[in-house]
């Protein structure tokens, strides 16, 4: 069988707004047109600034949303258009994990209830008894305790809560979870807890993990892979590690540069990317990153890049990546974006981005084992 568990292709999502009497309807591109592929038994993460278009591929993944146009194959079948008793087997085998472990459980379901209540519609066999026995497991396996099945979430802390909605998602025995920002709204000191748990769980249970963060931080504790999106597109995708040592894009190299010292190894040298990001409703032309991108050239604002190899591994959407990581003087460039301050700065960042002299704990902690 193929390696790949999950895999998207060309995959859309745009949504109409506005539209009122006489009113000019918007098209926002939330995912425009992004490939993938999630390999089997790997932590998966898609990482990018707020509004580039996460939430809603995990959706569209996870077929909460329709998509517009592409692909989604899961165990390689297609996915993107299935519906009843194949997309409630499809719920069984993908589970969601929420962002907001205060919205996302039902505050008048008992824990007993709320863990329980999967069980019932996904394993229909189980007797009341051997579904009580079954929530208890579960409870424990995220690291609470049986009698908590009997209390209201009101009475848990935002950690406690996300173990809940943790065991909720694994109540149906999924092979693969996908997890939207599963820890960003935990005080940062349970956060690390969440995230290890949601780690040891995934080897645990055999499955496969797909986490959306913005964080970069937790992706590099937790992930095997990474893609990065900017405005509703991959501009760049491969391993973590290579990704953290040796980033290409431009875009990623100022994400890394942002990562507080502490999950770095160095003192920060901050790229601040000039302008505000676009609105997916009007994605600037060419390149998307061309407005904000300290290496760009006047090509850039009208060639598209494809999302092309750089390694047998990684991929990269950047027309000029090759130069960038060259360093080579920015003499003789067209001066689009002003590039003599712009080459200043990408000495700065990408030293900052590319010398990390802390080891990578996930890869220091399997040396270990
Ligand atoms: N139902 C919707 N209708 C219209 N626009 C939407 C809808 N859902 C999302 N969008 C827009 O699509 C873009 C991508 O949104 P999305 O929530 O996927 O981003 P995100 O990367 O998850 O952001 P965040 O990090 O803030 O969660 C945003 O501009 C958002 O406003
Ligand atoms: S294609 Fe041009 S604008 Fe886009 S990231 Fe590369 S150098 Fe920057
Ligand atoms: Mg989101």
């Amino acid at each position: 069988m193929s390696d790949t568990i999950l895999k998207a292709e060309g995959l859309k999502k745009h949504f109409h707004l506005g539209g009122g009497f006489m009113a000019e309807t918007k098209l926002v591109r939330a995912v425009d047109g992004v490939s993938i592929e999630v390999r089997r038994g790997e932590t998966f993460a898609i990482v990018g600034e707020s509004g580039c278009g996460k939430s809603t591929l995990a959706r569209l993944l996870m077929r909460l949303l329709e998509p517009t146009e592409g692909a989604i194959e899961f165990e390689g079948r297609d996915i993107a258009g299935i519906r009843g008793r194949d997309l409630r087997e499809l719920r069984r085998d993908m589970q969601f994990v929420f962002q907001d472990p205060f919205s996302s459980l039902n505050p008048r379901m008992s824990v007993g209830k709320l863990v329980g209540e999967p069980i019932e519609t996904h394993r229909p066999g189980l007797s009341r008894a051997q579904r009580r026995q079954e929530v208890a497991r579960l409870l424990s396996t995220v690291g609470l305790r049986p009698e908590h099945a009997d209390r209201y979430p009101h009475e848990f802390s935002g950690g406690q809560r996300q173990r809940i909605g943790i065991a909720r998602a694994l109540a149906s025995n999924p092979r693969l979870v996908i997890g939207d920002e599963p820890v960003s709204a935990l005080d940062v000191s349970v956060q690390a807890q969440v995230v290890n748990l949601l780690h040891d769980l995934k080897s645990e249970l055999d499955m496969t993990l797909v986490i959306i963060a913005h964080d970069l931080a937790v992706i590099r504790h937790m992930s095997d892979r990474v893609a990065v999106m900017y405005l509703g597109q991959v501009v760049e995708s491969g391993p973590t590690d290579e990704i953290f040592a040796n980033p290409r894009h431009p875009y990623t190299m100022a994400l890394l540069s942002a990562i507080p010292e502490a999950a770095h190894g160095r003192a920060r040298t901050r790229l601040a990317l000039s302008g505000e990001t676009p609105s997916p409703a009007a994605p600037p032309s060419g390149c998307r990153f061309h407005t904000r991108c300290p290496f760009a050239r006047e090509d850039c604002a009208t060639r598209i890049p494809e999302l092309g190899a750089a390694t047998q591994e990684s991929r990269v959407a950047c027309h000029y990546w090759q130069e960038i990581a060259a360093d080579r003087p920015a003499a003789g460039l067209t001066p689009a974006a002003g590039l003599s301050e712009g080459a200043q700065r990408r000495f700065a960042l990408y030293e900052a981005a590319t010398q990390a002299t802390t080891p990578n704990p996930r890869t220091a902690a399997n040396a270990e084992a």
